[in-house]
């Protein structure tokens, strides 16, 4: 019998990270060391935590070096934009110098490296784009995150390079993403000003770690678009939370991007196409109303429990 596959996941409290450790807890019999700065608690005998220093590259040489896992997948990142935007050094190490470590240390321990990054290496000027499509950032977690993706892909190291958009999903009490946003300002009875001129196509997190998982199974190397199968703005994302949860609608009004004034520039027409890893990893992708659903009844079946 063979002996299971390891996975290394970096980033073990990120939304992305979560889905893939519920997914591979469920349906795989990998042994998976999920690192994390942290602490994280398991029930599962094939779940090992270990609390990491992202700038201690010695430690992190020295537990791949023990570990020798078969994959590492790397969720961690600056992922707040405008913070990377004020913060370039701490961007900079984050989503470059780290992924550079990573990429190196990969191809030491002989590692298939799995690497996320986003629709922000693009303009935004005619997205949904395919990976064919030229990437052309303006803003700087767009930047590091492309200048990351190749250190990735340049490596000589087996890699992935996942690109996705806009993650929903389950999420832990201390992680927030944009749908747990909308539910809790209409717990508070808050009004909401929501863009809609930013288009994407939302990615439900559960989605990603299915290609994850297929992505180990097929060995599969090179980029990947991965988008849910709804195509609209942000506004009309925000309208269908409340339709799928039984929100209060008239709390959510319709704005533009300009008149935030934010740090850092977004791009307006982004998002993925899917249809390279929808034909290849065999993935139906869900749409906003799909994921939504799922969301609500894993939700619901939590405050059961
Ligand atoms: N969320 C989105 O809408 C979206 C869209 C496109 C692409 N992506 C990409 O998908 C990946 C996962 O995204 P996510 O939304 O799941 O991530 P997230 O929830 O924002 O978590 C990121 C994790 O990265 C780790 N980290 C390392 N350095 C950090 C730093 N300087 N600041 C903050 N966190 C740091 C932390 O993990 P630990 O606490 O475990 O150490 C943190 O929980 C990232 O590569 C991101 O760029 C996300």
């Amino acid at each position: 019998m063979n002996n299971p596959l390891r996975i290394a996941l970096i980033g073990g409290n990120s939304k992305v990270g979560s889905a893939i450790t519920r997914l591979f807890e469920k349906e795989t019999d990998w042994q998976l060391h999920v690192f994390s700065s942290t602490l994280l608690h398991t029930s599962s005998d094939r779940i090992i935590y270990k609390l990491i220093d992202y700038a201690n590259s010695k430690m992190l040489k020295e537990i791949f070096f023990e570990v020798r896992p078969d994959f590492i997948i790397n969720t961690a990142a600056m992922t707040n934009v405008d913070g990377c935007e004020e913060n370039r050094k701490e961007a900079w190490f984050s989503n470059v110098t780290f992924v550079e470590q990573l990429a190196r240390l990969s191809l030491i321990v002989e590692s298939h490296l799995i690497h996320f990054s986003t629709d922000y290496v693009f303009d935004g000027a005619k997205g949904p784009y395919t990976e064919q499509d030229q990437p052309n950032p303006i803003c700087y977690y767009g930047k590091s995150k492309l200048a990351g993706e190749n250190a990735v892909l340049k490596s000589h190291a087996n890699n992935t390079v996942i690109r996705t958009n806009v993650v929903y999903g389950l999420t832990t009490n201390d992680q927030s993403d944009f749908v747990q946003w909308v539910i809790k300002c209409h717990e508070a009875n808050k009004t909401m000003n929501i863009v809609n001129d930013q288009l994407s196509n939302p990615t439900l997190t559960d989605d990603l770690a299915l290609s994850v998982k297929r992505i180990i199974e097929k060995k599969r190397c090179g980029l990947y678009h991965i988008g849910g199968n709804s195509y609209c703005n942000r506004y009309e994302f925000a309208l269908e939370i409340a339709n799928i949860f039984h929100l209060d609608e008239s709390l959510i009004s319709p704005i533009q991007t300009h008149s935030l004034n934010q740090k850092a520039k977004r791009p307006l027409r982004g998002g993925l196409i899917n249809l390279k890893a929808h034909t290849d990893l065999g993935i139906q992708y869900s749409t906003i109303q799909e994921g939504l659903v799922r969301l609500r009844h894993q939700m619901h079946a939590i405050n059961q429990e």
